[in-house]
């Protein structure tokens, strides 16, 4: 079997066998072929696309590619979540503490920021001493003696998907089903977690802009998981605006901290409720996610969400009073607001443009040298469907210098249409796909 000869046959629109996608898996994880053998593939793959056979073959080959953690250390149902990726996206600071005061182990690797959208790794070392690297002795007991870890891999998972994904980001060939399915699959099937609630993001700042594709999206993840033999949900939740109100590293804590000490609302925290509900039903600690999303507003009112948090954070090197004051996190050396200019409704964002205006101004990187500036970022001050004067609040910037907000106003201003009819404000929830 050659490379050349699966190429050929993905280009034909053919199906390839088991052994054709173990020898493509190993060869992109062991860099024994050359990336543009690999890249022609991925494009083959991107246009022709593959049956769910070679999609779930290629997902568990991947798997396989590296090592799979033992979490078996760990008692009780580990349940993992895992977003597709947005903006102001910070459902994992807010749900994790409240899914462990609640009793679920919860043992999450996450990532740091990828192009438009902001990654947990990076956001959390926006707290001063913070670590997120550890080894896999370290992250199971932290996980055992306090129930939540969220760090950086640090076993050899997935190793494919390593290769691929970079590939993939410079040849165009992000965008396809199969691939992520099994990019996404692989690395969390991988993790050794028993259980996964999926949030596939649909709209202007999700990988997938379209409901139908966001939909074939989540249901193509959730058949591989059953695959598998993993419980699996997945929700399809509204990616069309940022979904919290803040944008940026220090900034997300901030409005994470403020949710779990019941301070505010909003739409970041009603999705967080709702993956969390599911977390606590597949764990096996509610009956239904309803009950489960209820048991985590008590753990809001409770002050039990927040005390995770700083448990979290205190062991893992951390300052724990960023929780009881937020002006602990670092600050922006200007923060100032711009006003929306003209009378009308919020009628449209282009959000994927708003994530890229947070990278611009330091808070993502644009090289993978980059250095972050975790202060940096704005608030947002309007919503979908919002009425507004010319007066009214559109953004807080929180930046560097002049310059840089002036350039961040002008981008966000730009991304965000305001015109005369009035417009609707989006569902949250659009589909929830379970087995
Ligand atoms: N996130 C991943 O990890 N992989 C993809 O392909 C897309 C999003
Ligand atoms: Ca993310």
């Amino acid at each position: 079997m050659t490379m050349l000869e699966i190429i050929e046959k993905k280009k034909l629109h053919g199906e390839l066998s088991r052994e054709e996608i173990h020898f493509f898996a190993q060869a992109a994880a062991e860099k024994s072929v050359p990336d543009y053998q690999l890249a022609a593939l991925l494009m083959a793959i991107r246009l022709n696309g593959m049956t769910d056979r070679e999609t779930t073959d290629l997902t568990l080959e991947m798997r396989d590619s590296g090592d799979v953690a033992d979490l078996s250390a760990i008692p009780g149902i580990k349940v993992d979540k895992h977003s597709t990726g947005g903006v102001g996206d910070t459902t994992t600071l807010v749900l994790t503490p409240l899914a462990a005061a609640c009793g679920v182990p919860v043992a999450k690797i996450s990532g740091r920021g990828l192009g438009h959208t902001g990654g947990t790794l990076d956001k959390l070392e926006s707290i001063p001493g913070m670590k997120v690297a550890m080894s896999t002795d370290q992250f199971i007991r932290q996980v055992n003696e306090i129930g939540l870890v969220v760090a950086a891999q640090s076993g050899y998972l997935a190793p494919a998907d390593k290769t691929l994904y970079a590939l993939r980001d410079v040849t165009s060939t992000v965008d396809s089903l199969p691939l992520i399915i099994s990019s996404i699959m692989s690395k969390k099937l991988a993790s050794g977690v028993d259980a996964i609630v999926l949030d596939v993001k649909t709209g202007s700042g999700a990988i997938m802009h379209t409901l139908e594709d966001s939909k074939a999206l989540a249901e193509g993840m959730v058949r591989v998981g059953r695959l598998a033999g993993k419980p699996m949900v997945a929700l399809v939740t509204d990616m069309s605006q940022p979904l919290g109100t803040h944008v940026g590293n220090a900034l997300e804590v901030k409005e994470a901290i403020d949710l779990l000490a019941g301070r505010a609302g909003g739409d970041l925290l009603e999705v967080s409720l709702g993956i969390g509900g599911w977390m606590l039903k597949l764990a096996g600690i509610t009956e239904t996610a309803e009950e489960g999303e209820a048991r985590m507003r008590e753990a809001i009112a409770s002050g039990a969400g927040l005390q995770k948090l700083k448990d979290m954070i205190a062991a893992q090197g951390g300052n724990p009073a960023v929780c009881d004051d937020v002006k602990l996190l670092p600050q922006a050396a200007v923060i100032r607001t711009s006003v929306c200019g003209k009378a009308g409704y919020v009628q449209k964002m282009d959000t994927e443009a708003l994530g890229l205006a947070s990278q611009a101004m330091g808070a993502g990187r644009e090289t993978m040298e980059d250095q972050l500036d975790y202060s940096v970022g704005y608030v947002l001050k309007v919503r979908l469907g919002d009425k507004v004067e010319a007066d009214t609040p559109l953004v807080e910037l929180h930046a560097k210098n002049e310059a840089d907000a002036a350039r961040a106003e002008a981008a966000i201003k730009a991304a965000i249409r305001i015109g005369p009819e009035p417009a609707e404000k989006p569902p949250l929830f659009y589909a929830i796909i379970t087995e």
